[in-house]
């Protein structure tokens, strides 16, 4: 996949670990009918247009064992790289939600552009060369003035496979100026890397990683307000692609 940098994107593709962080904007564009993704895989696409742009919008999809969403890196790389082969979108966007760092200006409902670095917290293998590949440093688009123009902010976002944070883990956010931990991005953004596909993630806080409250309670009572912003977000980025920009102008 050769990305055509300097020409109006014309088809973007969304993808989400939950139905529930997708659903609003599949509503919102008026998307068509879930399909399968893969006869063999839970994973759902929504076709649709927002004028001249084409989205494709993509859930992991429900587990069959257990019923629940596919969320974590696993199911992120398999689904990116299904759906960018599948479909050939000229950008992929992650969008969804995150943990945040009070003690680094976060608060519940904030939305950010990943910038800088794409990182795993939690593969940790301490032998030179495999210790850098477990770390991600997955470089990002130059996503400053985008965000600047879009009204969010931006900030180092850090992939892990659980919602739980271990001290070591902490220690890590804090020497790397972690802003968002996610279950995703960094998966999704290796893909993109390896398939030379154009990538943004856009995360939106439920909880915060250095509060004493529970990550998972304060998730489940956020997720829906917090979903919303991000929805807005996101529907004014397609908005601001579909005005015939490029990734040219996306990125610096
Ligand atoms: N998604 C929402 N909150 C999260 C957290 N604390 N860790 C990982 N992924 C998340």
């Amino acid at each position: 996949m050769n990305a055509q940098v300097d020409r109006p994107i014309g088809c973007v593709a969304l993808l989400f670990a939950m139905e529930e962080e997708g659903r609003p904007i599949a509503e919102r564009l008026s998307l068509g009918e879930a399909e399968q993704l893969h006869e063999q895989l839970p994973a759902r696409i929504r076709r649709g247009r927002l004028g001249s742009l084409e989205i494709i919008h993509c859930v992991n999809g429900v587990d069959p064992i257990h019923g629940v969403d596919r969320i974590g890196t696993e199911s992120a790389t398999l689904t990116a790289w299904l759906l960018a082969e599948t479909c050939r979108p000229d950008l992929l966007v992650n969008a969804g939600t995150c943990g945040g760092f009070e003690s680094r200006g976060g608060s519940i409902g904030r939305t950010y552009l990943a910038s800088g670095d794409l990182l795993f917290h939690d593969h940790k293998v301490p032998i030179p060369g495999f210790r850098e590949q477990g770390e991600g440093r997955i470089a990002t688009l130059d996503t400053g003035k985008l965000a600047n123009t879009l009204g969010i902010r931006t900030g180092v976002v850090s992939s892990g496979a659980s919602l739980t944070a271990r001290p070591d883990e902490l220690e890590f956010f804090d020497r790397e100026a972690v802003i968002a931990k996610d279950m995703e991005a960094t998966a999704i953004g290796v893909v993109a890397r390896d398939l030379g596909l154009p990538f943004l993630a856009l995360k939106a806080v439920t909880d915060l990683v250095d509060h004493p409250e529970p990550s998972h309670e304060a998730f489940l009572r956020n997720l829906a307000s917090t979903t919303a912003r991000l929805t807005d977000h996101l529907e004014a980025l397609l908005r601001f692609i579909e005005e015939g920009r490029s990734i040219q102008d996306l990125a610096g």
